[in-house]
């Protein structure tokens, strides 16, 4: 029982040791990279048409306001950073508002269109993924300036990255445009882009990076807007597109198994959003939705950023009752369900 009797000194010993496992399990910041599933705003200051800072956009984000992310509220990743004790949202690089203090806390790179395929970038003029890594370095530099080397390295080092994209590549480009088609099978094309993805993790690795969740394709045959152009299929998901994805992911996990063994200190974790995602979508009352074939905004079968006008007659009123907000993009109650279903994991993975 002697050993059980605290002394002054043991308890000492158990705080520091207490303490000391705190430290080395916080995480720092959440650094975003990938396309409008986590986009808080860089296009706003870009020359594309694929903008969404203007309302309806917004309307239920703090204030009303709109900031570029693609949603009437919040994003997956400010749901994460709050989750982990960190800011309610996660500011973008190239927003003007913000400054280097805010971003040692969270950032996001991500643009809004953009793929793993530099033609997909191309597509609307946003920002490739080879850009995306040079603002982080940018950004590694300021942040250096800011806390000292020492401290800033532990920052990104410990930080959690949130990498998500995909989607772009297969819709926007793939399926819409003949160049990648006639050079690749679809199959050909998921493993082309999973080269990329891997070699893109790498240098993210090789910039100092550990921590990564990396989000695969969401159940993107049952977005509004390949419902609408499924004409032969009365408006049902594209099925094709399911099993695309699906298999996608599937290739990514591999992947990913594979990186985790090549690379010294490696902690990268695929995000299975699909799963979630698909279970609101097939039963969408369950979650307390009405609508899942149509979207929130206008009619609800084609808008997304410029379309979606605050003049539409047709925009609803309540978007919590919508599984989508515009054609392409889930509402922030969507946002925060398939949130709420990652965050223990990345708790349990991370923290
Ligand atoms: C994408 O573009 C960048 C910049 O031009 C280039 O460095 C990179 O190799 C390209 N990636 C592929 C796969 O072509």
């Amino acid at each position: 029982m002697a050993v059980l009797t605290y002394t002054p000194w043991l308890l000492a010993i158990t705080e520091f040791l207490i303490l000391a496992s705190i430290t080395k399990s916080e995480v720092p910041a959440i650094i975003v990279f990938g396309d409008s599933s986590v986009d808080a705003g860089n296009n706003n200051v870009i020359a594309t048409l694929l903008k969404s800072n203007f309302r309806p956009y917004g309307r239920d984000f703090a204030g009303g306001r709109p900031t570029g992310r693609f949603c009437n509220g919040r994003i997956p990743p400010d749901f994460i950073s709050e989750a982990f004790g960190l800011k309610p949202t996660v500011p973008a690089y190239l927003d003007p508002a913000y400054n280097i203090a805010d971003f040692a806390t969270g950032v996001c790179f991500a643009s809004a269109g953009t793929g793993y395929d530099n033609a997909t970038s191309a597509v609307l003029n946003v920002i490739p993924m080879w850009k995306e890594l040079e603002y982080y370095k940018d950004y590694q530099n300021k942040l250096r300036a800011h806390l000292g080397n020492k401290k800033a390295n532990e920052v990104l080092r410990e930080a959690l990255y949130l990498v998500s994209l995909g989607t772009n590549d297969f819709l926007e480009n793939y399926y819409t445009f003949p160049t990648r088609r006639a050079q690749f099978t679809v199959q050909q094309y998921e493993d082309f882009l999973i080269t990329l993805s891997g070699n893109f993790l790498g240098e993210l690795y090789g910039l100092g990076a550990r921590k990564i969740s990396l989000t695969g394709v969401p159940p993107m045959g049952c977005l509004p807007l390949e419902r609408t152009t499924n004409i032969m299929g009365h408006h049902g998901c594209m099925e094709k597109y399911n099993n695309v994805a699906l298999e996608f992911n599937g290739k990514l996990k591999t992947m990913a198994s594979r990186l985790n063994k090549e690379l010294h200190g490696l902690r990268l974790e695929i995000a299975d959003a699909y799963n979630i995602f698909n279970q609101i979508i097939r039963r969408p009352s369950l979650y307390g939705f009405e609508v899942v074939e149509k979207a929130c905004c206008g009619t609800g079968t084609f808008e997304m950023s410029y379309l979606c006008s605050d003049q539409s007659p047709f925009t609803c009123k309540d978007a919590d009752k919508y599984v989508f907000w515009d054609s392409f993009h889930p509402t922030e109650k969507t946002n925060h369900i398939i949130s709420n279903h990652l965050i223990p994991h990345l708790l349990e993975k991370f923290r």
